[in-house]
C-alpha cells in the first residue's frame, strides 16, 4: 500500500483525511512542517498532502527544503480558496498539484491516485533505464546474458572490497577487461593499474621484475630499479597468467602477499607495499595444485574471491551485441565500412561455437569489415572456418527437424567437404584428393555426382 504523509496543524483535517484514505493508503500524519520533514527522513513516503498555512515553518518552507534535497515524493498542496496565489507559488516550488479547502472527496481521491500513478511510472522508467545501462556493459565488458549479468554483479561487489580476486577462464573470455573493471570501479581507481604477464617474463628476470633490484644486485644491474609491486602501490597489481609462475617465484610471491612487504633484489630493507592483487589464469589451478605444479598455500591466498569468465559458447546470446559493438569499433578504425550484418552472416556467427571466445569473434568481425565492400556484412565476408562450421550445423538442424533425409544430408556434407578442399587448394584436384584421403578417381566421380565444376 502506498504511504501518504499528511502535514497539517489542524487535528480535524488530519483525522478526516485519515478516514478518507483508510483502506487505500497507509496514512501517517505530522502536525507541522518540522515534524513532516523529520518523518520524511525516517521512512519512505510516496505522497505528501501539505497544508500551506501553519504556525512556525510554513508549507512553502517545507516545499523549498524538499525541493532542494531533490528526489522527494510528490506533494499535493491543501489550500483555502482565498490563497490560490500561494498555491501557484507552491507549484513553482515543485508541488505536483493543489486542492482547495474544503475539498471535494472525489476530486481529492482522483488527484491522489493520479500523483501516485505518475510516481510509480517514473520509478519504473528509472528502473528500466538503470537496467539497460547497467546490464549491457560494465567498464569495457559487453554482455547481457545471464552468465554475464552474474559476472557484472560479482565484479561490482568485489570492486568495493579490497579482497584478492582470482579470475579464471579460457583464452579470450575477457579476463584482462574484468581485472581492469575491478580496478576502475573500486576505491583504488585513482591509483595505478600495473599488469605483469607471468608467462612473458623470462624466469631469470622475474624476481627483479616483480620486486625490483638495487644497483649492482647482479651483473648488468647498473641502476636501482623499482619492481611492479612498488609501482602498483596505492593501486592494483594484475598478475596475468599466474599459472605459469615457476616454483621459486611462487614462494616469493606468497611471502610478499602474506607479509604485505617486499625486498628488492640485492637489498636488505623490507619495504611495505599497499597493493590490491588481482590474478588471472586460463589454466585450471586446482588441477595444477593436485598435480603439484602450483603451491596450494598460494592458491588459497589468491583464490579469496574466485571469478569465472564464462566461455562465449555458454552465452551465445551475447554474440549479436558483441558483434555489433566490434562492427562499430572497426568502422571507427577504418573510417568507413558496413553498418550491419546480413541475416545469414549473423546466423553463422550465432551458430559458431567460438573456441577462441570473444577475441576470435572480434577478429572475425574485423576480418569481415576489411573484406566487405557493401553496406552489410555477408557470409562470404566471414572467415571460411566460421561459414563452414555454420554449414554443417545447418545441415544437422535440417535433419533434426525433418527437412532433409539422412542420405541427402550425407551427400550434401560430402559435397561441402569437397568444395571446401578445392577452394582451399586453389582447385587443385590432386591435392584436394590427398587432403581428403581419397583417390583422384573417387574425387572425380563425386564431383560429377554433385555437379562440382573443375576450375
Ligand atoms: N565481454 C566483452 N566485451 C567486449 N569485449 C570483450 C569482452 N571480452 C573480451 N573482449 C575482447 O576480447 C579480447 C580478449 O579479451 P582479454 O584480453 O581480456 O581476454 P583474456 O581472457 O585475458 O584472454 P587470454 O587468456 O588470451 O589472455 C580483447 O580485445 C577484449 O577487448
Ligand atoms: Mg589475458
Amino acid at each position: 500500500m502506498p504511504r501518504v504523509l499528511v502535514v497539517d496543524d489542524e487535528t480535524s483535517v488530519r483525522e478526516s483525511l485519515r478516514m478518507l484514505l483508510k483502506g487505500d493508503c497507509d496514512v501517517v500524519t505530522a502536525d507541522g512542517a518540522e515534524a513532516g520533514l523529520r518523518t520524511l527522513a525516517e521512512m519512505p513516503v510516496d505522497l505528501v498532502l501539505l497544508d500551506l498555512v501553519m504556525p512556525g515553518k510554513s508549507g512553502l518552507d517545507f516545499l523549498a527544503e524538499l525541493h532542494e534535497r531533490g528526489d522527494g515524493p510528490p506533494v499535493i498542496v491543501l489550500t483555502a480558496t482565498k490563497t490560490v496565489d500561494t498555491a501557484v507559488e507552491a507549484m513553482k516550488l515543485g508541488a505536483a498539484d493543489y486542492v482547495t479547502k474544503p475539498f471535494e472527496v472525489e476530486a481529492l481521491r482522483h488527484k491522489i491516485r493520479q500523483a501516485l500513478e505518475l510516481r510509480a511510472l517514473a520509478h519504473e522508467v528509472r528502473r528500466l533505464t538503470d537496467e539497460l545501462e547497467e546490464r549491457d556493459r560494465l567498464g569495457a565488458l559487453v554482455g547481457r546474458s545471464e552468465p554475464m549479468r552474474a559476472v557484472f554483479h560479482t565484479l561490482e561487489r568485489v570492486a568495493r572490497s579490497p579482497a584478492t580476486v582470482l579470475i579464471q577462464g579460457e583464452s579470450g573470455t575477457g579476463k584482462e577487461l574484468a581485472a581492469r573493471a575491478i580496478h576502475d570501479l573500486g576505491s583504488r581507481a585513482g591509483g595505478p593499474f600495473v599488469a605483469v604477464n607471468c608467462a612473458a617474463i623470462p624466469e631469470n628476470l622475474m624476481e627483479s621484475e616483480l620486486f625490483g633490484h638495487e644497483r649492482g644486485a647482479f651483473t648488468g644491474a647498473q641502476d636501482q630499479r623499482i619492481g611492479r609491486f612498488e609501482s602498483a602501490a596505492g593501486g592494483t597489481l594484475f598478475l596475468d597468467e599466474i599459472g605459469e609462475l615457476g616454483p621459486t617465484h611462487q614462494a616469493k610471491l606468497l611471502r610478499a602477499i602474506q607479509e604485505r612487504s617486499i625486498e628488492r633484489l640485492g637489498g636488505s630493507k623490507t619495504i611495505p607495499v599497499d597493493v590490491r592483487i588481482v590474478a588471472a589464469t586460463n589454466r585450471d589451478l586446482r588441477h595444477a595444485v593436485a598435480e603439484g605444479s602450483f603451491r596450494e598455500d598460494l592458491f588459497h591466498r589468491i583464490n579469496v574471491v574466485p571469478l569465472r569468465m564464462p566461455p562465449l559458447r555458454e552465452r551465445q546470446g551475447d554474440v549479436p551485441l558483441l558483434a555489433a559493438g566490434f562492427l562499430q569499433a572497426a568502422r571507427g578504425e577504418f573510417g568507413a565500412g558496413p553498418t550491419r550484418f546480413e541475416r545469414g552472416a549473423m546466423a553463422a556467427l550465432e551458430r559458431y561455437p567460438w573456441p577462441g571466445n570473444v577475441r576470435e569473434l572480434e577478429n572475425a568481425v574485423q576480418h569481415a569489415v576489411a573484406l566487405c565492400d557493401g553496406d552489410a556484412v555477408t557470409r562470404a565476408d566471414l572467415p571460411e572456418a566460421i561459414v563452414a562450421a555454420g554449414r554443417t550445423e545447418a545441415l544437422r538442424e535440417d535433419v533434426r527437424e525433418g527437412r532433409l533425409g539422412f542420405e541427402n544430408a550425407v551427400a550434401r556434407f560430402e559435397g561441402e567437404l569437397i568444395r571446401e578442399a578445392l577452394a582451399r587448394l586453389d582447385g587443385n584436384q590432386t591435392k584436394a584428393a590427398e587432403a581428403l584421403g581419397i583417390t583422384r578417381r573417387v574425387l572425380k566421380i563425386k564431383m560429377d555426382r554433385y555437379g562440382i565444376e573443375p576450375e
